[in-house]
C-alpha cells in the first residue's frame, strides 16, 4: 500500500513512518514501512499484512469482531478491553497467542496515548482470522496507521478503561485485568513503553523528521497533558498485594 502526501502542515508519511518504527521498538508488531522519496514530497510504503504468496489472508476490523460478539440487542463496547477479551477467548490457544496478543493490545493502548495517536478508531485496528475452513481463531494483525493525531482532542476513538475513552495512563490501567494482566504486570508494560516514548524526538530526527515537524509534534507530544503523564507514572503504586495465606484445610491431619 502507498500513502501519499497531502497537504498536511507536517510531513505525515515520514512521520508516519518514525512512529510505525518507533512503536516497534516499544515490543509492537507493526506492518513494515518504507519511505518512498518522490519529487517534492515524501510517500509512504505499507506492506500488506493480508497477503502471503499472492494469496489473500482473511481479516476482520476490530469493529466487527466486537460487534459478531454482542449478544442481539446489546450495544457493542468498541473498545480495547472488550477487544482484548475477545482475542483471549477466540485466539490462538495452543502456544499462548491468545495472551500475548491481548498483552501486545494494551501495549498498542498505551503507546496509542502517550504518541498522542488518537485516530485509534475500530478499523485502525484488525484480526487475521486463522484457518477460516477450520477453527476460525483471530490473531492480531500488525499495527498500522499508528502515528500522532496532532489533535489536542483528550479522548481516544476507542474506549480504554473505566473513564471511557480519556487518553490517560490511569485509564489504561484501570481494566489491565481484561487483558489478562496483574496491575504490576501492566504497569511494566506502562513503564518500558515510556522509556520508548521518551526517545522519540532522537528517534523522529534519526528517521529524517525536520526539527521544525518535531517542534510543531512535541506541542502535543511532550505537552503537561501527555509528558506530565510519562514523568508522573509511579509503577510502585501497581505492586501487587502480597500473596494471601492458603487458609489450611479442615481435612487437614493434625
Ligand atoms: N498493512 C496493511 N495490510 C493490509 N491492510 C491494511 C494495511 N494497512 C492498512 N490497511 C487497511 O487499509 C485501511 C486504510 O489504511 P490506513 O488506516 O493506514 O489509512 P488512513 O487513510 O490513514 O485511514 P483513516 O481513515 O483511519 O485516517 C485500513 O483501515 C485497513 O483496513
Ligand atoms: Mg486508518
Amino acid at each position: 500500500m502507498i500513502k501519499f502526501f497531502n497537504n498536511e502542515s507536517v510531513d505525515t508519511p515520514l512521520i508516519e513512518h518514525a512512529t510505525m518504527t518507533l512503536a516497534a521498538r516499544a515490543g509492537i508488531t507493526v506492518a513494515r514501512t518504507q519511505i518512498v522519496r518522490l519529487v517534492g514530497a515524501n510517500a509512504i510504503a505499507i506492506r500488506r499484512f493480508d497477503r502471503e504468496r499472492g494469496r489473500r489472508i482473511h481479516c476482520i476490523s476490530a469493529g466487527t469482531a466486537i460487534r459478531a460478539a454482542t449478544a442481539a440487542g446489546a450495544a457493542p463496547e468498541l473498545g480495547y478491553p472488550e477487544l482484548a477479551r475477545i482475542l483471549r477467548r477466540v485466539g490462538v490457544t495452543q502456544d499462548d497467542s491468545n495472551r500475548r496478543d491481548a498483552r501486545e493490545l494494551f501495549r498498542r493502548m498505551v503507546f496509542n496515548i502517550l504518541i498522542d495517536n488518537t485516530d485509534d478508531h475500530e478499523k485502525n485496528h484488525a484480526l487475521l482470522v486463522v484457518s477460516p475452513f477450520e477453527n476460525g481463531r483471530l490473531r492480531l494483525a500488525p499495527a498500522y496507521d499508528v502515528l500522532p493525531t496532532n489533535s489536542g482532542q483528550g479522548y481516544q476513538e476507542f474506549v480504554c478503561g473505566a473513564h471511557g475513552r480519556d487518553s490517560t495512563l490511569e485509564n489504561a490501567m484501570s481494566q489491565c485485568e481484561a487483558f489478562g494482566l496483574l496491575p504490576a504486570e501492566a504497569a511494566a508494560e506502562v513503564a518500558h513503553v515510556i522509556d520508548v516514548v521518551n526517545t522519540w524526538k532522537e528517534h523522529f530526527a534519526q528517521a529524517g523528521v525536520t526539527q521544525r515537524d518535531i517542534a510543531s509534534l512535541a506541542e502535543r507530544i511532550d505537552s503537561d497533558e501527555l509528558l506530565g503523564q510519562r514523568t508522573g507514572f509511579d509503577r510502585a503504586r501497581f505492586q501487587s498485594p502480597p500473596a494471601k495465606r492458603k487458609r489450611p484445610s479442615p481435612f487437614r491431619r493434625t
